[in-house]
């Protein structure tokens, strides 16, 4: 089968095209005939600095959407022929390849009013921006009825593959004041076309800018009882540590330098980490949620409560095609997703 890899971590040229074996599914694992990808900045940051083995080669990916192909003997969610998307393991070969190995459990149906490529956008950030707001803030659904004090919620670097679509899951399922940053004019309005209430810059200082909203809104937002940083959290820290109100939450999903978590005592503010790998690099007792939550994304993509995340197609699952969209986001200017599809 066709794939694409590399032999030692370094630029994205490093990417190559390689001919491997199809795998064979086993015990839980479903194997999937690949038609569409998404990249994310886990595979850039993997490329750059892990290399495999001397003499092995590494296939990055982690989004796919795809058909299954074959089961192991254990599965009982899927059977040949199903459309199904995932975000796969971190631990694993990855989904730049034709045909990929799951794990059932971590796998969801595919949403079927999207093209492959539309969905192949959205599992590893639907998951980890759904995680952040239900399983890490633990912010109440709009749904459940629990009654709730009005709340802002502010988002840092909204206009990215997980803003994207945080910014529709914290708008359309929770009750908050959702407020995102950005810092150029197409990305100010991409966060507002996801559904923000309000945008300000990443760049300039927050807490005044915050204060001029209340001001323009006429009366203050309601109270910043939750913040997530998805970039340079460490920069932004004490600017978010003075913006949450006390007994407020931050999480963060990055890969921040030193920041001095002792400044959150003052406020008894918490702190919460994502990633959304730990479920199956540690094969939680609870790691099938991942497939009962990709399944709910998909109900609400088919029932027009969110939307794709794509802003570019980069064309087949080639080599130069996935450098290319390396380099894009190394920029760290994506907007939205970029996808990739076919062999
Ligand atoms: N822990 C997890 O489970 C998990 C999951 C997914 C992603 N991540 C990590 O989370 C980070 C974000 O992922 P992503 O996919 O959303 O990235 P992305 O798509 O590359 O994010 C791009 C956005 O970052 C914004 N940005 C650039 N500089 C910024 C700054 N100084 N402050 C705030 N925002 C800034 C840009 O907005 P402007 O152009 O408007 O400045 C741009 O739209 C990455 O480090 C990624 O590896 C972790």
């Amino acid at each position: 089968m066709k794939a694409v890899g590399y032999n030692h971590a370094g630029a994205a040229d490093s990417l190559q095209a390689l001919e491997q074996p199809i795998p064979v599914a086993s015990g839980r694992d479903l194997l999937v005939r690949v038609q569409a990808i998404s990249v994310n900045p886990v595979d850039t940051k993997l490329r750059a600095g892990a290399s495999p083995a001397a003499g092995e080669y590494k296939v990055l990916g982690f989004d796919a959407v795809g058909v299954v192909h074959s089961v192991g003997a254990d599965v009982t969610l899927f059977k040949p022929g199903d459309a199904v998307w995932y975000a796969g393991a971190i631990d694993r070969p990855g989904t730049n390849s034709e045909f990929h190995l799951v794990d059932e459990r971590i796998v969801g149906r595919k949403p079927a009013s999207l093209s492959a490529a539309d969905a192949a956008a959205l599992p590893l950030t639907a998951i980890t921006a759904w995680e952040l707001l239900f399983d890490r803030l633990q912010v109440p659904r709009v749904a459940a009825e629990k009654i709730t004090s009005p709340a802002t919620l502010l988002v840092v670097g909204a206009a990215g593959g997980v803003g994207s679509i945080l910014i529709q899951l914290a708008r359309r399922l929770t009750d908050l004041t959702v407020v995102g940053t950005a810092s150029r004019s197409e990305t100010c309005a991409w966060v507002m076309e996801m559904g923000a209430h309000h945008v300000i810059d990443h760049h300039q200082p927050m807490p005044a800018q915050l204060a001029q909203l209340a001001l323009q809104a006429g009366g203050p937002l309601p109270p910043v009882h939750y913040v997530i940083g998805l970039s340079q959290t460490d920069r932004h820290f004490e600017q978010l540590v003075e913006i949450l109100a006390p007994q407020g939450k931050l999480a963060l999903i990055d890969d921040p330098g030193p920041f001095d978590a002792r400044l959150l005592k003052r406020k008894s503010l918490s702190l919460h980490w994502e990633l959304m790998f730990t479920r199956s690099l540690y094969q939680t007792d609870d790691m099938q949620v991942q497939h009962a939550l990709l399944n709910e994304v998909a109900d609400l993509l088919d029932q027009g409560v969110l939307r794709t995340t794509v802003r570019q197609h980069l064309g087949l699952i080639t080599a130069a095609n996935l450098g290319a969209a390396h380099g894009l986001l190394e920029s760290g200017r994506t907007i939205g997703k970029i996808v990739l599809e076919g062999f």
